[in-house]
């Protein structure tokens, strides 16, 4: 069923609640990659642009412990989406009380009111323990926030496999919830590729981790008809398999459940044939070599041009490709051939839906120049892999069908 949008909406004159997933790197207080905030852009404007009055919030990092409330201040956020949006945020640093109260009743018709990290309601100062109040949808929390407003719009992608109170317990306490352009657009593309691909559908997985796509992988052996296997969890599989992956990352307690999954597969994962391989850790130039030639001491970084080669044929007519997971040691100048030899397979693809799964793939597509030539990339980490599993997510769930 199709979910309403922020368009559906009548916002004119009405103070709209707008959950976004600003949860952004930062670095000693400098925001390092604001993809998240310019991707809920289009939202906020709409509303702006419509007469309504926008009350925006999201989560940064985690809180547990009292000194994390000052360690993810979310007020270098508001001031950057102050300069994207080029409109004043009123910004209040707090998330409950008089004052934003105040704020938020205060609010014409044009203007823009944020407010501090969802997450300092995980700790109660005053009892100094953890609380985890917006994390486990406390419904005074999400009660009391949705009084703020008028209607609800959810945003956040990135936190859509959290139910908190600033997604479903808000959800639970307006009369109307819609979703934002972002959440339209990742409904689109990941759950198109989950409920209805245009097939051929071919999976990419990278990453270094087998037990962080357990989930995945198995979803795809249903639903993908070829599922192309790189970075370091390549070797669980290899090894899996008999082959020397010399002094290459595994995870010997996986190696029982990759061998399951290659059965169970039946054809359908494909592993990579060669591999770029270094003596040590470090950006030095690799080796190529074939999978079935590690020495004790080769350590495989990359995919090798043979792979990428095989998965060009693989990808050859595919109409849907997700990939998630870099194929190497992508921040090594040395070993990111693999990587930007699938951005590059990706943005050559003719009439085919190409989405990126967000985290450490989003990252690498965006740093080499590829963001523009895919169809899709996705703003969430955990939430598109849980989505691509086929799991409902609680952040769409609550929003109203149209
Ligand atoms: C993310 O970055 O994946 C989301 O913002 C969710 O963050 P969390 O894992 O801390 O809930």
């Amino acid at each position: 069923m199709a979910k309403k949008i922020v368009s559906d909406l009548n916002v004119k004159g009405k103070k709209v609640l707008i959950r976004v997933d600003f949860n952004v790197p930062m670095k000693n207080g400098v925001i390092t990659d604001d993809t998240r905030i310019k991707a809920a852009l289009p939202t906020i404007k709409y509303v702006l642009d419509g007469g309504g009055k926008a009350i925006v919030f999201s989560h940064l990092g985690r809180v547990k412990v009292a000194e994390d409330i000052a360690k993810n201040d979310i007020t270098p956020v508001a001031k950057r989406l102050e300069e994207l949006l080029g409109v004043k945020v009123k910004f209040i640093n707090k998330t409950r009380g008089k004052e934003l109260e105040d704020a938020a009743a205060s609010l014409k018709d044009g203007e823009v009111l944020m407010f501090a990290n969802t997450r300092n309601e995980d700790f109660d100062l005053v009892n100094n323990k953890e609380v985890k109040k917006e994390s486990k949808n406390d419904p005074e929390l999400g009660e009391y926030w949705a009084s703020l407003g008028d209607v609800f719009v959810n945003d956040a992608f990135g936190t859509a496999h959290r139910a908190a109170a600033s997604n479903v317990g808000i959800a639970a306490n307006v009369k109307e919830t819609a979703a934002g352009f972002l959440l339209e657009k990742e409904i689109k593309f990941i759950g198109g590729a989950v409920d209805n691909p245009k097939r051929p559908y071919v999976a990419i997985l990278g990453g270094a981790k087998v037990s962080d796509k357990i989930g995945v992988i198995e979803a795809l052996i249903e639903k993908a008809d070829k599922i192309l296997i790189g970075g370091a969890m390549m070797f669980t599989f290899l090894k899996a398999q008999g082959l020397n992956v010399g002094a290459s990352k595994f995870e010997e307690d996986k190696l029982d459940l990759a061998k399951e999954l290659l059965t169970k597969a039946n054809g359908k994962i494909v592993l990579p044939v060669d591999a770029l391989v270094a003596k040590e850790f470090a950006d030095v130039k690799g080796l190529e070599k074939d999978v079935d030639k590690f020495d004790n001491d080769d350590m495989g970084l990359d995919i090798g041009p043979k792979t990428l080669d095989l998965f060009a044929k693989e990808l050859q007519g595919a109409k849907t490709v997700v990939w998630n997971g870099p194929m190497g040691v992508f921040e090594f100048e040395n070993y990111n051939k693999g990587t930007i030899g699938v951005c590059e397979l990706l943005a050559n693809l003719k009439d085919a839906a190409t989405i990126i799964g967000g985290g450490d793939s989003a990252a690498a597509a965006e740093q080499l120049g590829y963001a523009n030539k895919v169809s899709h990339i996705s703003t969430g980490g955990g939430a598109s892999l849980e989505y691509l599993e086929g799991k409902e997510l609680p952040g769409i769930a609550c929003v109203d069908n149209k």
